[in-house]
């Protein structure tokens, strides 16, 4: 008979709830793609000029468009790729198939090397997501931190020298690369990191474009 207080014969299982999705896509044709939307984007910036404020840092150097950039033809194909990569993430997730996550701002960044982006969320949508139209090396990762607060307040110690299942993690990194979209919920914390490329002139900004998409009809 085993030991009273011996659990080496109990049941022993655990699931993960209440998970945090981040999406990721990697466009295929994206050579063509960003040869295309750069020459729209620098066209943008020199018509509008000093652009607005939101987590950029314009005094560093960060430009930040106008938020209708989905209402230009110009940017079509890339608003197109959006709605699709919506219509993948709705099936994924199981939403309503008479909704869909529709475009309801889109904007460029260009973070010229020593300009970065302060942590931030995106209120009034559902989903929000980056692509990179230029990304040189070392252009500054984007980081998100786990919404549970609590869960970051107080950390059990973890195995030295192990690395920690992502589920544990507390923070999750992308860097930069051109063709990449992220796509994740609108309520997640992020930020991006300086960008420290040693380029200079263009070849040395990373370039974005970013979108909140909602879920509309039905
Ligand atoms: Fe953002």
């Amino acid at each position: 008979m085993a030991q009273l207080g011996d659990m080496s014969k109990d049941s022993f299982s655990g699931a993960f709830y209440f998970p945090t999705m981040v999406f990721n896509i990697s466009c295929s044709d994206h050579i063509a793609l960003n040869d295309y939307l750069i020459k729209c984007i620098y066209t943008e910036r020199e018509r509008d000029g000093k652009g607005i404020e939101r987590s950029n840092f314009r005094k560093l150097g960060g430009w930040h468009s106008h938020n209708n950039l989905h209402k230009e033809q110009a940017y079509k194909p890339l608003t197109d790729r959006v709605h699709q990569a919506g219509r993948r993430i709705s099936q994924y997730l199981g939403y309503h198939s008479g909704k869909h996550l529709t475009v309801g701002t889109m904007w460029s960044i260009i973070n010229a090397p020593g300009s970065s982006n302060k942590a931030h969320i995106h209120p009034g949508s559902h989903w929000s997501g980056v692509y990179y139209v230029h990304a040189p090396q070392n252009a500054g990762d984007i980081e998100f931190t786990d919404p549970r607060t609590s869960h970051i307040m107080d950390q059990p110690d973890f195995e030295p020298g192990k690395q920690r299942s992502k589920e544990n993690w507390t923070k999750v990194r992308f860097t930069p690369k051109a063709g990449k979209m992220i796509i994740f919920p609108s309520w997640l914390y992020h930020g991006v990191d300086p960008n420290m490329s040693d380029k200079t002139g263009k070849d040395g900004e990373r370039v974005i474009i970013s979108f909140n998409m909602s879920q509309k009809g039905g």
